[in-house]
């Protein structure tokens, strides 16, 4: 049985299972190989064989407890009928939705989202094949709240100012693109579960942007109507939300989402997570991922920090935001080696 699993249903563990976010990625080499032979980022995410192969790159190097499906969170906006292309070196690019009438000017094709279904499957089938029957398989999407910010902004960005100016400017025009988000990606969701994901996880990486009532309004609200999607068809599924650098919104978050676990960022502080957090629900995080990049005295401490924090209760070990592609895998080794090692 799955030792992730057992955390997530509230059962006691023998060690602390851990995946990290990004494993798989250009800090492998094998990664990097692949993307080079299949031409770009996307045409990887729509090709289950290509896809399965990467999802299941780090879980051969380093025998982590969760393999998380290799995909992103902006496919649910191409299959809304938004324009995205991946620019090298830029990030993503998408044609910007800034009202009613550019969004009303797309045509959704949610049918582009079925290779990523078999994607899900073939990672099902290859771990039980590759005697990794042990290791749990998330599927994830992005929260409507940070999704809506790349559609309105079209592209990443320090602010989301357009995304902030829309939500509080024009919320009835918001308030319908979080409205469609909610509903695809509560479908997209619910389809990665029936193809075999066993976890889903929520990617909230601009909760932070948002104050108090704002949050309640497009992060809160809008997650609590997936959780409530998904729990009608899958009752038991575990959800981690994770809601990034939300600060104390954390805690109206967690009381009022239904997620199963939160994922926490590397803000926040091990020790208070114990007290405040994981005395509701378990945790997973939070080793900021510039510390493994430098390695040494600072990867050992903080890691120790956080698995004598947080290791003996309900915990899955994680970072507090994906992996750096300039990562030595030698850090990993070595991360993964002191996780492996804690006597709970
Ligand atoms: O964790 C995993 O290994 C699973 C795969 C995964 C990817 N993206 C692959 C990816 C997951 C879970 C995501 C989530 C995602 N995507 C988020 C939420 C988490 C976070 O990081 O805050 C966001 C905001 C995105 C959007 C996105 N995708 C951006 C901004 C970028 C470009 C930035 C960058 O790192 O270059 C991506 C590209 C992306 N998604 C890559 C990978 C492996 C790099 C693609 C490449 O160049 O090979």
């Amino acid at each position: 049985m799955s030792s992730f699993l057992d955390v997530l249903q509230g059962k006691k563990t023998k060690h602390v299972p851990f995946w990290f976010m990004r494993q798989a990625g250009r800090y492998l080499p094998e990664y990097r190989e692949l993307r080079a032979k299949q031409g770009g980022f996307l045409n990887m995410v729509y090709n289950p064989q290509a896809a399965c192969e990467i999802t299941m790159q780090p879980i051969r190097r380093f025998g982590m407890d969760a393999a998380i499906l290799f995909s992103d969170i902006l496919v649910i906006p191409q299959a809304l009928g938004q324009h995205l292309e991946f620019v090298a070196g830029e990030g993503p690019k998408l044609n910007p939705v800034r009202n009613q009438s550019d969004l009303a000017a797309l045509i959704p094709n949610e049918d582009i989202l079925n290779p990523i279904y078999d994607t899900v499957s073939n990672v099902r089938s290859a771990l039980k094949e590759e005697g990794f029957a042990d290791t749990a398989m998330i599927g994830f999407a992005g929260s409507p709240w940070t999704v809506a910010c790349y559609m309105v902004e079209g592209q990443g960005s320090k602010d989301f100012m357009h995304p902030k100016i829309a939500a509080y400017g024009d919320p009835e025009f918001f308030g319908r693109l979080i409205d469609m988000l909610v509903e695809s990606t509560a479908r997209y969701l619910i389809n990665q579960a029936k193809a075999g994901a066993q976890t889903l996880q929520l990617f909230d990486s601009w909760s932070g942007a948002l104050d108090a009532e704002q949050f309640a309004r497009w992060v809160i609200d809008p997650t609590r109507r997936i959780v409530d999607l998904i729990r009608a068809e899958y009752p038991d599924i575990p959800i981690i939300g994770f809601p990034r650098l939300s600060g104390m919104n954390i805690l109206d978050y967690v009381e009022k989402t239904g997620v199963t676990a939160v994922a926490l960022d590397s803000q926040i502080d091990p020790v208070w997570a114990a007290q405040n957090l994981q005395n509701k629900l378990p945790v997973q995080g939070n080793l900021d991922p510039f510390c493994l990049f430098a390695g040494g005295d600072a990867l050992k401490s903080a890691t120790e920090n956080i698995l004598q924090s947080l290791g003996s209760g309900p915990f899955i070990f994680n970072l507090g935001h994906g992996i750096n592609k300039d990562t030595p895998i030698a850090y990993v080794e070595e991360l993964v080696r002191m996780i492996k090692d804690f006597e709970k």
